[in-house]
């Protein structure tokens, strides 16, 4: 069925000028974008974001990381998307990643891993409805 995944083009991707490379990936992979803009996460946003990962070691380093600079956020459209999308970028670790895929061609580490995929159908609505209104979703 058709439906929806949320994305960010995280901060080492806008640093480095990858945002038109990244796009064109996500472009030329069928996907339909939904909403997009730039951007800027605070500590409390990214807190609550990855709240998930609260526990975890690398936590103070991944909220530092995700605020530092601007992001770009989408939510993107196409059948099997969340599945699709997480094939399109790549495992989270590029070192892992298959050949042609976004983390491979443009992550440079497990922490800085370039963007963010949903990881279930509920995720990429919770996520999506975190960064976008009704009235932004085309
Ligand atoms: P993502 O899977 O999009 O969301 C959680 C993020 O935490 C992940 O991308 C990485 O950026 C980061 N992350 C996951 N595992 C590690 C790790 N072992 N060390 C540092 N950062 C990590």
């Amino acid at each position: 069925a058709t439906n929806r995944t949320f994305t960010m083009l995280k901060p080492d991707s806008v640093e480095k000028g990858y945002i038109g490379a990244i796009l064109e990936k996500i472009n030329a992979a069928g996907f339909r974008i939904v909403a997009m803009k730039m951007t800027q996460m605070t500590v409390a946003n990214a807190e609550e974001f990855y709240a998930v990962h609260n526990e975890r070691p690398f936590f103070g380093e991944l909220v530092e990381y995700m605020t530092r600079g601007p992001i770009i956020a989408a939510i993107l459209e196409k059948e099997n998307a969340v599945e699709d999308f997480r094939a399109l970028i790549g495992a989270t670790n590029p070192a892992d990643a298959a050949e042609g895929t976004i983390r491979k061609l443009y992550a440079a580490s497990m922490g800085e891993n370039a963007v963010h995929g949903s990881d279930s159908d509920e995720n990429a609505a919770i996520e999506a409805a975190y960064h976008f209104s009704g009235r932004e979703q085309f």
